[in-house]
C-alpha cells in the first residue's frame, strides 16, 4: 500500500524529509480495525515527531494522528464496528501513523464519523476534539450539561484561532461559559469570533490589563493550548481564587507552582495520548466522546474547524501541510485527502 514515511529527521524543506513509499497492508486482530483512509489532517505533534535530529530510522517511520476513512476489516474481538463503518479518530502516538493507505487502530479509540460531514471535514476534528472534551470536562472538571450554572462562569482558552482552540472555544459555548479566547492576527481574531467567543484578547499583552477592560476581575478557568512558560505569570495573575488551570503544552523551563498557592488554583495537565499510550481500563471513553462530538455536529451544535484542504496524500502536499502548521500561524485545521 502508499504511505508517506521518513528514515532521516530532516527540516521540512529537505527532499528527503518526507518521502513516498510502499509498505504491506496490516492485518486487523484483537481490537484493532483495519481503516481505508479517505482524509488526514497534520498537528503540531507531527512537526514535533519529524523534528530535525541525529537518528536514523531502519524502517519507516509514519507519522500522522488524525483520520476519517471507512473500515476494512475488524479483529476477532471487536465489538463497536463492522467492515463499511464511517470512522474518525486521532489513534496512539505510540503506533505508526496515518499517512497511509490503510491504517490499524484500536476501535476503543474510534468515533462513528459525523454523518453530515464530508471525510475533509471529519479528519480535522479528531486529535484536537479529544484534546478540548478531555481538558474542559475532564480535567477542569465543567460539567457540559450544567449550562444554568456555567453561565455564571468564564474561561480564558489561549491560542484560539489553532486547531484544539478552534473546537475548545465552541465546546465551551456550549456548555454555557463566558468565553474570551486569545488572538493576534485580523484573521485570527476574525475566526475566534466567528466560532462563538464572547471576547477576544491579544496574548501578546499582559491578560489582567486586557480582561479589566471588558469588567472582568479575572477567570473561573484557563486552558493554556500554546507556550505555557510565556503565560505562566499571566496565568497566575488572571486565574480568579479557587479557579482551575488546565495546560496541554509542556514547559521548556522550570515553572513556579507557588505563585498558585495564595489562590489555591487547580493545575492539570492534558494529554490526549495517555490513554491510549497506558491502555487505561476507560480508554474507551474517546470512543464515546468522538461519537457524542458527532451527534453534536449532526444537530448543527458544533461545526468543523477545517480551513484548507490539499489532494492528494502524497509528501509533496505533506511538506506543505508541514510547512504551514510549523509557521505557529494556522487558523482551524488543514487536511490532505485521497491517495492517487
Ligand atoms: N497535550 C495534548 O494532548 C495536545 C494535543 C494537541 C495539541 N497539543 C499542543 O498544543 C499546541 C497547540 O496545538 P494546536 O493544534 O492548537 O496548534 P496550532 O493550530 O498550530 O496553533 C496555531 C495558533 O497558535 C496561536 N499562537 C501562536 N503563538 C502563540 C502564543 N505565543 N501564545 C498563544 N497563542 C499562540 C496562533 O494565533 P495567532 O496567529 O493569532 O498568534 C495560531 O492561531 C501545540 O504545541 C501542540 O503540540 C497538545
Amino acid at each position: 500500500m502508499k504511505a508517506v514515511g521518513l528514515y532521516k529527521y530532516l527540516p521540512i524543506h529537505h527532499s528527503e524529509s518526507l518521502i513516498d513509499i510502499t509498505i504491506p497492508k496490516p492485518k486487523a486482530e484483537g481490537r484493532d480495525i483495519l481503516v481505508k483512509v479517505n482524509a488526514i489532517s497534520i498537528n503540531p505533534v507531527d512537526v514535533k515527531v519529524r523534528a530535525p535530529k541525529d537518528k536514523q530510522e531502519e524502517t519507516p517511520k509514519i507519522l500522522g494522528w488524525d483520520a476519517s476513512g471507512i473500515v476494512e476489516e475488524v479483529g476477532e474481538d471487536c465489538k463497536l464496528f463492522k467492515p463499511g463503518d464511517q470512522v474518525y479518530y486521532a489513534g496512539s502516538i505510540t503506533r505508526p501513523g496515518t499517512y497511509s493507505e490503510y491504517h490499524l487502530v484500536d476501535e476503543r479509540i474510534v468515533g462513528k464519523k459525523p454523518e453530515t460531514l464530508n471525510d475533509a471535514q471529519a479528519a480535522a476534528l479528531p486529535l484536537t476534539a479529544i484534546t478540548a472534551w478531555e481538558g474542559l470536562f475532564e480535567r477542569l472538571g465543567i460539567d457540559l450539561n450544567n449550562t444554568q450554572k456555567n453561565k455564571e462562569r468564564s474561561i480564558l482558552i489561549i491560542g484560539g484561532a489553532g486547531g484544539v482552540g478552534s473546537i475548545a472555544i465552541q465546546l465551551a459555548k456550549l456548555a454555557g461559559l463566558t468565553v474570551i479566547s486569545t488572538a493576534s492576527q485580523q484573521e485570527s481574531i476574525n475566526w475566534c469570533k466567528k466560532l462563538g467567543s464572547d471576547y477576544v484578547i491579544n496574548h501578546y499583552k499582559p491578560f489582567v490589563e486586557q480582561l479589566e477592560e471588558i469588567n472582568l476581575k479575572g477567570v473561573d478557568y484557563i486552558f493554556c493550548l500554546n507556550n505555557t512558560d510565556q503565560h505562566w505569570d499571566q496565568i497566575a495573575a488572571s486565574i480568579l481564587p479557587q479557579g482551575k488551570i488546565c495546560s496541554i503544552v509542556e514547559t521548556a523551563e522550570k515553572q513556579d507552582l507557588n505563585v498558585l498557592k495564595s489562590k489555591s488554583a487547580t493545575f492539570v495537565w492534558e494529554f490526549m495520548f495517555t490513554r491510549a499510550m497506558f491502555q487505561t481500563e476507560d480508554m474507551q471513553e474517546q470512543h464515546q466522546l468522538l461519537s457524542a462530538l458527532s451527534e453534536f455536529i449532526d444537530q448543527k451544535r458544533i461545526v468543523t474547524t477545517l480551513t484548507d484542504v490539499l489532494r492528494p496524500i502524497n509528501a509533496e502536499n505533506l511538506k506543505k501541510a508541514h510547512g504551514m502548521v510549523e509557521s505557529g500561524k494556522m487558523v482551524g485545521k488543514v487536511v490532505i485527502e485521497h491517495f492517487e
